[in-house]
């Protein structure tokens, strides 16, 4: 029957007695728990901690530039960011098939992360974001044989570290509470879930820049939008999707030939089933509205009303 700020003080201790006066590497994300591990050690440990932050391109608009802002300037961590955009899409291009593409971000994260890792020296802990619930999961993986989820931040295998995983004993819900005891902003604490593969499993089909553009474009418009009229409190994940389809439009006196935008939005527990959600239809047609007229090669905005079973969260 501990408090959130005894769990602070305790795991402050834990993690200088461990490290004493040795370095610590840590994945960044941008997601919550990597991001929530980066604020608590730099509190215990400073500068002995250097984070590596992978972006692999496939983030949403404006997430590389929030973490770098946020916990680089802010919350003082030292971190590098590597530009690995182009890395990605040239092992991405031509491939269409949503597993061989999870497995290829999966693997090109672990390579830059493991190229970025060996040029640091003298480096003796790998801190990681690890959930209690991942590890009474771990062993029985039968959760995840429809899809498998290559969570960003594997372990590069001949790498010879020792863990540090300070959330080891928390559920999610005590992460938030647990970042936001840390004063990290609102937005990133309850960030929606968000896949390793990013954007990459929301471009149906082949990936291309000008795709990832319009996903990333119109996903933004979405999280506005749906952030604007209060929703994002109720709706468990959001987002944008291009089906690679192209249909026909009119627009003045010509006719277009452009993308049709699919809309997710779902209601969860736990990702594992969801229902669509009933979003008011002025608030759709909003949305619809803006993706048009300010996504380049839009014409067309689609509302996924299937819920999860028989279809899945992602499309992809
Ligand atoms: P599905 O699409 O299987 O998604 O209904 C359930 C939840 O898992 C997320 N998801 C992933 N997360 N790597 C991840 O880290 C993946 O490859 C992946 N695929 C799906 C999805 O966003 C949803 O929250």
């Amino acid at each position: 029957n501990w408090s959130m700020e005894d769990f602070i003080d305790m795991q402050i201790a834990k993690i200088r007695e461990q490290v004493g006066d040795r370095k610590v590497l840590l994945g960044l994300s941008g997601g919550v728990d990597s991001s929530v591990v980066g604020v608590l050690l730099h509190k215990a440990i400073g500068d002995q901690l250097t984070s590596i932050f992978v972006d692999h391109g496939l983030l949403r608009k404006g997430e590389a530039e929030q973490v770098m802002e946020s916990l680089g300037g802010k919350f003082g961590l030292n971190i590098i960011k590597v530009d690995a955009k182009e890395r990605f899409m040239d092992k991405l291009a031509g491939v269409s098939d949503p597993e061989q593409k999870r497995k290829i971000i999966g693997n090109e994260f672990i390579r830059v992360f493991d190229d970025e890792a060996t040029k640091l020296k003298g480096i003796d802990f790998l801190a990681q974001g690890t959930l209690y619930t991942d590890v009474i999961e771990s062993g029985t993986d039968t959760a995840q044989t429809i899809k498998s989820h290559h969570n960003v931040g594997g372990l590069p295998e001949d790498m010879q570290f020792e863990l540090i995983e300070p959330l080891n004993t928390l559920f999610k819900d005590e992460v938030r509470e647990l970042g936001e005891k840390l004063g990290m902003p609102h937005e990133l604490v309850w960030r929606q879930p968000f896949p390793g593969p990013g954007l990459g499993i929301r471009v149906i089909g082949e990936i291309t820049e000008e795709k990832l553009q319009i996903v990333r474009d119109s996903d933004l418009i979405l999280r506005e939008e749906i952030a604007k009229h209060g929703l994002d409190k109720e709706i468990w994940q959001y987002f944008t999707v291009l089906p690679g389809i192209r249909s026909v439009g009119v627009m003045g006196d010509g006719r277009t030939y452009d993308y049709t935008v699919g809309i997710r939005a779902v209601t969860s527990i736990d990702g594992m089933t969801a229902d669509f959600a009933k979003i008011p239809w002025d608030v759709l047609q909003e949305i619809s509205v803006r993706i048009v007229n300010e996504v380049a090669h839009v014409n067309r905005v689609v509302y996924d009303i299937t819920s999860k079973p028989p279809a899945t969260i992602e499309w992809e």
